[in-house]
């Protein structure tokens, strides 16, 4: 039988936003190499920045920054609200992170990403400036047996049981930092294996919601922007997430009480991002599990990245060599 939605995609194919807005994490990319292992990541940050926003500029669409560098008067480029593309096409939120571990970069250190995530106007979560959020990450073998009200111990445990897998065989990436001292304790309590990352729960999610990677589970307090950015990749993906807000003191508390905001609530996929037309593309700054960083091979220069569209469940892996002439 003919699947009548897929059909009317293949009928009808409308372009991937995704293939343009890679052009930006890719410069992005490259830009940020003179400063890996140089021990300043602003400025390898701001090199970024300045790259990534040059390029957004030549994509053909209405983006307006929810998630970006800050606010405009701390912020000159990419800030929150700023508008970007070329004002032709698609109105859309567009959430950046130019550099997804601007210290891994400064101490030339595996796992640095340039991102971003782009979905329908108005679509993306407004975390009101809470910036930690407990999230959970799993494939699609989550859906319905992972929660985050539960001990991490009968997760672990129940995902192990979905995948057909031994608890044994199960690893959980964590990002490692004192705050999760006590969930490290407890994932290897049950019995499965911690993978501690230094920076990028993007990248950890992702791992996490692909199947051909040995991560299982991505685990723990990390930033809500990255929060927001995985949702619109496992979009794509089929994978499960589920986030609370997880605010730093009381102060951030309240102002996210004002703004409405429920503290107790589990957001889902569909909560942090409410749109099915998501694009997330990531290129390696550095070296990861999940692309290759950059690479200078004589007169080219290559990159790796990836690409994923949430409407069609693509991805794709795009391996570009520039013309290192261009980039001096
Ligand atoms: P930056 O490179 O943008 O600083 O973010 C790196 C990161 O590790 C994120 O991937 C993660 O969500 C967040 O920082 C965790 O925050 P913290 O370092 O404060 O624990």
């Amino acid at each position: 039988m003919v699947n009548t939605e897929h059909a009317s995609l293949y009928l009808h194919p409308d372009r991937n936003l995704g293939m343009e807005l890679v052009r930006a994490t890719e410069a992005a990319a490259i830009r940020a190499v003179p400063f890996i292992g140089r021990g300043d990541k602003n400025a390898a940050d701001g090199a970024a920045v300045d790259a990534m926003r040059k390029f957004l500029g030549t994509v053909d669409f209405d983006g307006v920054v929810v998630i970006g560098e800050g606010e405009k008067d701390d912020a000159p480029m990419l800030y929150n609200g700023e508008h970007v593309g070329s004002g032709r096409g698609p109105s859309c939120d567009i959430a950046v992170d130019p550099i997804d571990g601007t210290s891994l970069t400064a101490n030339g250190r595996q796992n640095a990403l340039s991102m971003i995530a782009v979905a329908d106007r108005g679509s993306m979560y407004d975390p009101s400036a809470v910036f930690y959020m407990d999230k959970i990450v799993t494939g699609w073998e989550g859906h319905g047996v992972v929660d985050l009200r539960q001990p991490i111990g009968e997760n672990i445990r129940a995902l192990a049981k979905a995948k057909g897998k031994d608890v044994a065989d199960m690893t959980i990436a964590i990002l490692d930092r004192p705050r999760h001292a006590g969930l490290i304790d407890e994932v290897r309590a049950a019995g499965a294996g911690t993978r501690l990352m230094l920076d990028g729960d993007v990248a950890g999610g992702i791992n996490a919601a692909l199947s051909e990677t040995r991560i299982d589970m991505c685990v723990g307090i990390g930033g809500t922007p990255e929060g927001i950015i995985t949702a619109c990749a496992l979009k794509a993906l089929g994978g499960f997430i589920q986030a609370r807000l997880h605010p730093k003191d009381d102060d951030e508390a309240q102002k996210a009480i004002d703004a409405g905001h429920d503290l107790e609530r589990i957001l889902g996929v569909d909560d942090l991002v409410t749109s099915d037309n998501t694009y997330f593309v990531a290129t390696g700054v550095t070296d990861g599990q999940l692309v290759g960083g950059v690479r200078k091979m004589g007169p080219k220069i290559r990159t790796e990245s990836i690409v994923l569209r949430g409407k069609s469940g693509t991805i794709r892996r795009v391996v570009a060599e520039h013309l290192a002439e261009k980039w001096l």
